[in-house]
């Protein structure tokens, strides 16, 4: 079930966000409906669709399949039915292959998983329309602030500078470099500590 959480502030130089409405959505309701989500990405991404990182596994199948795991949430910024923006994750559990292949290896404590861990944050993204008003890191701020883990880890493809720059500002630190499935562009894995929350980006 939706939750609405929050309205997106208003701001004079911020008019595409005034009717902005940020909701939650937990896994039955996406895995209802990937293909909203999916179609949204397939926007955000459109001149990139060929490559393996966007299109293997499809990208609502990936949805689907995310939104069934244990601690799956979304977090959206919707104006009216359209998707402006969203970002979801869900929580590592013991036999995740999240960290496999992690470039330097790291300790065996570091990639130990309780279930109770860590967020994998899957996928942020804001259509053009509403980009560069700061609602990448409203979504990112409102989706960790809900979280439970004691971290949050992404991964990012390596030419993507800006959003490794926007996630470094977000709080992320960089701890290696993986690719993510076979055939996919190598990967930063970004790391962000929760237990020590700055204060909520508005
Ligand atoms: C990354 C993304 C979510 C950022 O959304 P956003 O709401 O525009 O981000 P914010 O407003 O929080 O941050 C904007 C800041 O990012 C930087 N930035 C954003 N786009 C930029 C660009 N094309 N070139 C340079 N800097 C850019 C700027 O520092 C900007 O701040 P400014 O506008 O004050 O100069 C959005 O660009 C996006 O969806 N990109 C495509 C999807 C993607 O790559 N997602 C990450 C997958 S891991």
């Amino acid at each position: 079930m939706s939750q609405s959480v929050e309205t997106a502030p208003t701001r004079p130089d911020q008019a595409p966000l005034a009717s902005l409405r940020i909701r939650r959505h937990d896994g039955s309701e996406v895995a209802a409906d990937p293909g909203r989500w999916a179609r949204a990405y397939e926007q955000v991404y459109a001149e990139a669709l060929d490559l393996s990182d966007h299109n293997d596994p499809p990208i609502e199948e990936r949805l689907q399949s995310h939104a069934e795991r244990p601690g799956f949430g979304l977090l959206a910024a919707l104006d009216g039915d359209t998707v402006a923006g969203y970002v979801y994750g869900y929580t590592l559990q013991p036999d995740t292959l999240w960290w496999d292949g992690l470039t330097p290896s790291p300790a065996a404590e570091f990639v130990r998983e309780d279930g109770r861990r860590t967020v994998g944050v899957c996928e942020l993204l804001v259509a053009a329309p509403w980009r560069r008003f700061h609602l990448g890191a409203t979504l990112v701020s409102g989706f960790l602030a809900e979280r439970t883990e004691q971290r949050a880890a992404a991964l990012i493809a390596e030419t993507n500078n800006v959003v490794l720059g926007r996630y470094s500002d977000y709080g992320f630190t960089r701890v290696g470099t993986m690719e993510p499935y076979p055939g996919w562009r190598p990967h930063h894995m970004i790391v962000r500590d929760l237990t020590h929350r700055p204060a909520a980006t508005t």
